[in-house]
This record gives C-alpha cells, structure tokens and sequence, in this order.
C-alpha cells in the first residue's frame, strides 16, 4: 500500500474492468476518487459502493467522451465533489476496441469515434484538469501493448499509439510544475473488454503459453501499478511507459 490520504483522484471509465480495480486500489490508499462512467450507472454505482464499505471515499460522474460537450458535465461534477479541493491524479483509463475496424472493415465513422474516446477526450480532459491540478500531481494515461505488437485492429492500435506520445509531450511540458505524466500500458487482461479471454478454456491457454508468468492478466494487476506512479514513490519518474502483462511476447514459445 502507498500513502495517498488527503489526496483526490480522478479515473476515467472506472465503472468497470481495469478503472474500477485502479479507483478501488487509490481510494484502499486513501485518496478520495471521481468515477466517471460513460452510460453504465448500475456499474458505477457498484464501484463507488465497494470503495465506501471497504472505508474508502468515493463519487461517480458521468460523461460520454466521445462527445466533447459532455466534459462539461464531468467538471462540474468532478468540483462538486472535490468541493474546493485540487485534484491530485488523473487517470485516463476510459477507451474501447472497434473488432471491425480493421484495414479491411474500418470506416471514417468507426476511425472518427475510436478516435474521439481513446485519443480526443485524453487531450481535453487533461487540458481541463490542469487548472485544477496541484503541482507535484500525477497524471496516467492507460495505453496497450498493442502500440508494439501488431493486432488486426489498426485504428485501435493507432489510437492507443497516439496517446503513448501525449503522455511523453505532456510530461516535458508539465515537468516545470513537478507533475509526472506516464503511461501504463496493460497487456491481456481479463475484462469485458476481452470476452473472447473467457469463452473458452483454450484461448485462456493460449494466452497463458505466451507469457513468462503463465496465466492472462488481472484488472488489479494494472491497478497497483497505476497507484505506484500515483504515489510519493514514482515522483522521479515521468515520460515512461511501463509494460504490465506478465512478460507477454517475451520470445519464442518454449
Ligand atoms: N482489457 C485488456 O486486455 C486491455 C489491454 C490493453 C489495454 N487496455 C486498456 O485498458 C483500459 C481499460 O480497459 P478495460 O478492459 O477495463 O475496458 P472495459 O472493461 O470495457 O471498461 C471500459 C470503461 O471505459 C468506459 N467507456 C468506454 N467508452 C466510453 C465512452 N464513450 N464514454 C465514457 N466512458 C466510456 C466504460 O464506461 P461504461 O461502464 O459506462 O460503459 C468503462 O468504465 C482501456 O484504456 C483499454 O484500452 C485493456
């Protein structure tokens, strides 16, 4: 555990999957946590509740961030509940797979979309959340390992690609306010994001057979990762993108 009480967080799309694990794992630190939602409250709801019965502090807010008007709703939330408080860490977190977008099947509606959620909000929610950002905060930015091994799904890989340079540009320019900027970029996590990891005993196989570690991913596994560059202990690392998937593509098969 690191020490985050009294601080303030903000995790986009925590109301399922890897952003829920990562606001459990900073509210269980003691920092007070913003869960936005895109449209599933019932799930955001779930998280905020978890967090309060383990002791922790906790409110949902919600925006769909492939709209950009939206953020306005999300800051006003967002400040209502910091009530006057700056927001310490930032987790972009929220983002989706398009399975048809791929060379063959992408259109400029599906490219356009992807793009407004995993790439267009990141940037314009930071640009928002800065103001409202202690110097010395923390800003992570959830990427993929598919920004180094090639998948079919080109237009999501190019997405998560381009935030991996957001974070670097970010954390030149924010460096002079003490605020990292980093990148966590998961590997094969067992989320809904993946269905297809649990549908069949061979695909969990299959992914274990590529892995140092021998098993797929955890959404907690990200999560405490997540909290370490939150906490007092990353302060001397910004600009990096730490690959967390269990050694996944390591080489060849043994
Ligand atoms: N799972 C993996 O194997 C894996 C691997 C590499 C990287 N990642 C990355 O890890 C992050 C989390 O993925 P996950 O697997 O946890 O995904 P997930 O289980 O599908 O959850 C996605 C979250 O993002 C929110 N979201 C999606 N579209 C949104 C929109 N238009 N507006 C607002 N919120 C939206 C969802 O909100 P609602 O609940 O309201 O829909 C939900 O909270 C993503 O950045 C993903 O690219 C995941």
């Amino acid at each position: 555990m690191t020490d985050l009480t009294g601080r303030t967080a903000l995790v986009t799309g925590a109301s399922r999957g890897i952003g829920r694990a990562i606001a459990e794992r900073l509210a269980a630190d003691g920092a007070l946590v913003a869960v936005h939602y895109g449209s599933n409250e019932t799930a955001a709801k779930e998280t905020v509740a978890a967090i309060e019965q383990a002791g922790g502090q906790a409110f949902a807010v919600r925006a769909d961030l492939a709209e950009t008007a939206e953020l306005d709703a999300l800051f006003a939330g967002l400040q209502e509940g910091l009530a006057g408080r700056p927001l310490d860490i930032l987790v972009n977190n929220a983002a989706y797979i398009d399975y048809s977008a791929t060379i063959e099947g992408a259109t400029p509606e599906t490219f356009d979309r992807l793009f407004a959620v995993n790439v267009r909000a990141p940037l314009f929610v930071i640009q928002r959340a800065l103001p409202l950002m202690s110097d010395g905060g923390r800003i992570v930015n959830v990427s993929s390992g598919v920004t180094w091994f090639a998948t079919p799904e080109v237009v999501y890989g190019m997405s998560k690609g381009a935030l991996n340079v957001l974070s670097r540009s970010l954390a030149k320019t924010q460096g002079p306010r003490g605020i990292t900027v980093n990148t966590v970029s998961p590997g094969i996590t067992e989320t809904d994001m993946n269905g297809w990891l649990t549908e069949s005993a061979d695909a969990a196989r299959a992914v274990a057979g590529i892995t140092a570690l021998g098993r797929h991913g955890q959404p907690a596994d990200i999560a405490d990762a997540v909290a370490f560059f939150a906490s007092d202990d990353g302060r001397w690392v910004t600009g990096q993108t730490l690959e967390v998937n269990g050694g996944l593509l390591l080489g060849p098969p043994a």
